[in-house]
């Protein structure tokens, strides 16, 4: 290990993100009952210009009064590059902040844009007398965001997460896409001709550097990696596949955009029971190995190393904050 210690963030099951419109407060109870590890209510692009200011009662009201349960709240407020932003810090967090848990920020460009909202929040926390501190989550979506990604996740304590906007950053670099989040038959690889002149042909995942890039950086400063939405909501198979690639990197959690795929991530990241049983397995074995006084731990026949240990006690400790409900 490294000297220098990665200081975990406050822990959170984020296994499942749902998007909900601060402009539809009809959605607002029943994304209140839902399986969603976290809700956030949105100001941003699901909110029409004209409707901002409604947007944000709405949004007040329904921190207020909505029973959330233990729900994770988070509101995105509008991009640092336009004038609502102010004042969706300002009216949420004094109006609504003791229910308040993150803030996320989208389109974050520079370790200064997260400087900026936690100067904000640590004055209205002071003010109001706020006693829990509210957090903050950042969605990288844009070519600067990415470039600057390593810089970001170290800029603030109250970070939690790095979450990977796939619809805004395919605008940002001008990537072409079929549908948010998914494959593109653009992006395939084609083999050289077998002996008969076939030459096949294999999908790739073009979002892969992104994702595996916020991955190393989310973890490099122990903020959870989320992957952000999947466009076509009918297409459950779809939603799976994008979501098992991004567990495979290390991804916690995924955004819902529509409830239907809110149990589909809730599934996808949770730790199989057949894994979380082997990791405690391997967990038993280290203790006897330390009661019988031996350095070289053995399960099945196979060596047990200090990396699979370490898997193993995150596999449990995610298992248990899963059974705890978080
Ligand atoms: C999310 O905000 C996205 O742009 O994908
Ligand atoms: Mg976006």
């Amino acid at each position: 290990m490294s000297f220098k210690v990665v200081e975990p963030c406050t822990p959170r099951l984020n296994r499942c993100e749902l998007a909900v419109p601060g402009s539809s407060p009809q959605m607002f109870e029943k994304a209140a009952r839902s399986k969603a590890d976290v809700v956030f209510l949105d100001l941003e692009d699901a909110v029409a210009p004209d409707e901002k200011p409604k947007a944000r009662r709405n949004v007040v009201q329904a921190l207020n009064e909505v029973d959330w349960g233990r729900k994770t709240l988070s509101v995105r407020i509008n991009g640092l590059d336009t004038h609502y932003a102010y004042r969706d810090i300002i009216d949420v967090v004094e109006q609504a902040g003791k229910r308040l848990d993150l803030v996320m920020i989208p389109k974050i460009g520079t370790a200064a844009d997260v400087y900026a909202v936690d100067m904000l929040l640590t004055q209205i926390e002071a003010a109001m007398g706020l006693k829990k501190r509210i957090g903050i989550e950042v969605i990288v979506e844009t070519a600067l965001g990415l470039a600057n990604v390593e810089a970001i996740a170290g800029a603030s304590r109250r970070l939690e997460s790095l979450h990977f906007g796939v619809a805004d950053f395919s605008a940002s670099t001008r990537a072409r896409t079929v549908n948010i989040g998914g494959p593109n038959p653009l992006y395939v690889v084609m083999a050289d001709a077998d002996v008969a002149g076939n030459r096949a042909v294999s999908w790739a995942d073009p979002w892969h550097y992104a994702v595996a890039r916020l991955v190393v950086a989310a973890r490099a400063n122990g903020l959870r990696p989320i992957d952000g939405p999947y466009g076509d909501f009918r297409d459950g198979e779809g939603y799976r596949a994008a979501a098992r690639r991004s567990v495979a990197l290390g991804c916690e959690g995924k955004w819902a955009i529509h409830p239907s795929q809110i149990e589909i991530a809730n599934e996808v990241f949770t730790p199989p029971a057949s894994e979380i049983e082997k990791a405690r397995r391997i967990l038993a074995a280290m203790d006897q190995a330390g009661r019988e006084g031996k350095g070289a731990v053995q399960l099945d026949g196979k060596l047990i190393d200090l990396a699979s240990i370490r898997q193993a006690q995150s596999m449990v400790a995610q298992a248990e904050a899963i059974a705890r409900g978080g």
